[in-house]
């Protein structure tokens, strides 16, 4: 009941006073994690955002008050990005690009039983966990329950509904294997790009 009020009451906030309040604590938030972070980024209670981060202007949300999302150092969340946590944990490594678009949803719907409405049959949520160094691309959606592999890639529109391997170039709804990334050293970066183990 209280929730449900103090939902009400955030809900009547005024556009105006959103606009000044949501900037102000971006910009603070910004200055105690060592991260830029898009004045209008929307951001829930329990995100933990890492060194080094840029986030646009996207939408990170633990959602009824439930979950976490853990951002790692150096990872970049491009605008229009979804993180919609509904309970569990997300998980994201260091130095990754979550591109634009992208959503990592955790829960959904319960709706094994067909003589009762879904609205009453509860929610559920599972844990993600995106390795390090891993490219999500435009508008891939990641399920929950997904573990992503250090290193991989997500093609554009893929949908995760399984782990995907480390090193592993994964696209398509489902997403299947498409590829993977080689023992090529990154130029600059003084160290290999990993060998992908077998699939
Ligand atoms: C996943 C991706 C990186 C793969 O690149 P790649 O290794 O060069 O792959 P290829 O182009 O050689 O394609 C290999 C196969 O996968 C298919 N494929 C590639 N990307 C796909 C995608 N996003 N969805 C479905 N199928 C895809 C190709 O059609 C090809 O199939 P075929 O062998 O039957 O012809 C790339 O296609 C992609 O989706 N990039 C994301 C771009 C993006 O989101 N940019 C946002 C701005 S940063």
């Amino acid at each position: 009941m209280l929730r449900q009020r103090s939902r009400q009451v955030v809900f009547l906030v005024p556009r105006a006073a959103r606009a000044v309040v949501r900037p102000l604590s971006n910009l603070i938030r910004g200055m105690v994690c060592g991260a830029v972070i898009h004045p209008l980024a929307s951001i829930g209670p329990r995100v933990h955002i890492g060194r080094g981060c840029t986030i646009g202007r996207c939408r990170l949300d633990t959602m009824n008050g439930r979950g976490e999302i853990h951002i790692g150092a150096g990872t970049t969340v491009y605008n229009a990005v979804e993180v919609l946590v509904h309970g569990g944990t997300v998980r994201i490594g260091r130095n990754c690009l979550i591109t634009r678009a992208s959503a990592i949803i955790t829960g959904g719907h319960e709706f094994r039983y067909s003589d009762r409405l879904i609205q009453e049959q509860g929610t559920f949520a599972r844990d993600v966990q995106v390795g390090d160094d891993c490219w999500i691309g435009y508008r891939a959606i990641v399920l929950g329950g997904v573990t992503v592999g250090e290193g991989a890639v997500v093609g554009a529109g893929a949908v995760l509904t399984r782990d995907v391997p480390a090193y592993a170039v994964v696209a398509g709804v489902p997403a299947r294997l498409i590829g993977r990334r080689h023992g090529l050293r990154i130029k600059g970066s003084g160290r290999a790009a990993g060998t992908a183990p077998a699939v």
